[in-house]
């Protein structure tokens, strides 16, 4: 009701790369995927909320059978709450825009993970070519002149000073998803002022953090003849304005129904045992993520093998599962990244496991949201240790996995989320006997504890939900529409 009346009936356009609904064939027919994304997580419930048209990149293998002539299908299934437009990228487009510009470019550029950014003449022209084509579907969804258009992180920095263009009175607002490093690093990038050029035609540009934001408003005045009001939070560039300002993104609250369905915590905890052959008296800790080398899987690794080597009387009680869903596989950073996390699992569990134990687990493939958080509801530890995340919404579903106020959230620092959730066991991943002590504090954390900093988490997602982060977002856009149509009559 409250995003209905900020919008008081404005149109809404979300363009995003990854779709949230994936039709695929199945063995006995289409069926419909959710895929591992944080965007999807948090913008989904905003669309159902708001409806509206939401535009992304068809990547599924029955996404064509299922649309109408406009390319358009209504989702959810069965709830028809808004439209999913697809656009379909060649072969070609993807691999340029999308594999090379986005992921080996800017992905690396942004994230501190020491993984060196790839930047390819041909992958920026894509890129350049992929967010024409976006903005140029934005235009054509347009009833009015100005409706409100949520742009979705960094497969989209040019596409807002291009829908712009088309469309001077719509108002923009472009979420970048992940962090934004210092002008020194962003500084290496060749494109640096079309990038952030085509990011200045936002309304407003929010990131999770004030860090994020206070980067981005340093590189601006590094590179470009742009006014900033630090005050304000505003840059003025080619006599138009745009506010940048922090939104820390979230998930929903109360958790979606099919979550509530899962019964009771010691049901959930059954079915997870019985299904890996754990010991009742296991200590279980998990971690989500998909294979990416941002999250800090390897370090987790060398962490929970610490902890067994400082710890021996763990050794048969205390098992790791990590759920990694393949990502972005046809990179050869990403290919490498898996290999060398299967080889360490292999290791690790040669040194420690023994007939009917295996310290870890390692289940690579995707899980759907209903099976991570029976697995969340089933484990005692969550272990979230990215070396670089903008927000990281795996820690918040733990924390609305746990209606029991049990359960240890083991958080790296260098994730947005640590700022918000500070009763997590707060690490640095890079230092492996901090990691290791985190894990032995929360195997052996009495349960008032647990229950004390998991009530207190529960409360910040709670009253900090991703209702919100876009209630937020558009009432900053409101005030601002409002704003500009009393300076024009002046
Ligand atoms: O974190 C950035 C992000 O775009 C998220 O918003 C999303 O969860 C993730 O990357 C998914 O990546 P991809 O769409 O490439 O699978």
């Amino acid at each position: 009701a409250l995003l209905h009346s900020q919008l008081s009936g404005d149109q809404v356009i979300v363009v995003s790369n990854r779709e949230p609904y994936i039709h695929e064939h199945g063995e006995n027919g289409v069926v419909v995927r959710r895929p591992a994304s944080g965007l999807v997580t948090a913008v989904e419930p905003v669309m159902r909320a708001c409806s509206g048209t939401w535009i992304a990149h068809g990547s599924g293998s029955a996404d064509r059978e299922v649309v109408d002539a406009q390319d358009r299908v209504a989702v959810p299934p069965g709830h028809d709450d808004y439209y999913l437009r697809r656009i379909w990228l060649s072969a070609e487009e993807e691999r340029g825009y999308y594999f090379g510009f986005a992921n080996e470019g800017l992905w690396p550029l942004c994230h501190v993970a020491h993984v060196r950014p790839i930047f390819r003449e041909n992958d920026w022209e894509t890129y350049k070519a992929v967010n024409q084509r976006f903005a140029d579907a934005v235009v054509a969804e347009a009833r009015s002149e100005d409706p409100v258009v949520l742009v979705q992180d960094y497969h989209f920095a040019l596409l807002p000073a291009m829908v712009r263009e088309k469309l001077p009175q719509a108002t923009i607002l472009t979420f970048w998803h992940i962090p934004w490093p210092n002008p020194e690093s962003f500084g290496i990038c060749p494109w640096r002022k079309e990038l952030l050029q085509g990011l200045l035609g936002s309304t407003i540009l929010g990131f999770h953090t004030r860090f994020h934001c206070r980067n981005f408003m340093e590189t601006v005045d590094r590179y470009l003849e742009a006014r900033i009001e630090q005050e304000h939070s505003t840059i003025s560039f080619q006599d138009k304005e745009t506010l940048v300002e922090a939104y820390p993104i979230s998930i929903e609250w109360p958790a979606p129904a099919t979550v509530a369905g899962w019964g009771p915590v010691v049901d959930c905890r059954q079915r997870v045992f019985a299904r890996l052959g754990l010991a009742e008296d296991t200590c279980l800790a998990v971690g989500v993520d998909r294979f990416d080398y941002t999250k800090g899987i390897l370090e987790r690794l060398n962490a929970v093998e610490r902890l067994l080597e400082k710890h021996p009387e763990w050794v048969g009680r205390f098992v790791f599962v990590q759920v990694a869903a393949p990502t972005r596989s046809s990179l050869e950073e990403y290919r490498s990244f898996q290999d060398r996390i299967e080889r360490m699992s292999q290791r690790i569990n040669e040194r420690f496991g023994r007939p009917g134990y295996q310290p870890v687990h390692l289940l690579a493939q995707h899980h759907e949201p209903e099976q991570v958080n029976e697995l969340f509801r089933a484990a005692n530890i969550c272990v979230v240790t990215s070396l670089h995340d903008g927000m990281n919404l795996v820690s918040k579903e733990f924390v609305a996995a746990r209606d029991d106020e049990q359960g240890v959230l083991l958080l790296s620092r260098f994730a947005g989320a640590a700022r918000e959730l500070t009763e997590a066991l707060i690490v640095n991943p890079y230092h492996v006997e901090e990691t290791a002590d985190a894990l032995y504090q929360a195997a052996t954390m009495p349960s008032a504890e647990q229950r004390e900093r998991m009530a207190s988490l529960r409360s910040t997602v709670h009253e900090f939900n991703v209702y919100r982060w876009a209630g937020h977002m558009l009432s900053d856009a409101a005030r601002w529409r409002l704003r500009a149509r009393v300076e024009a009559r002046v």
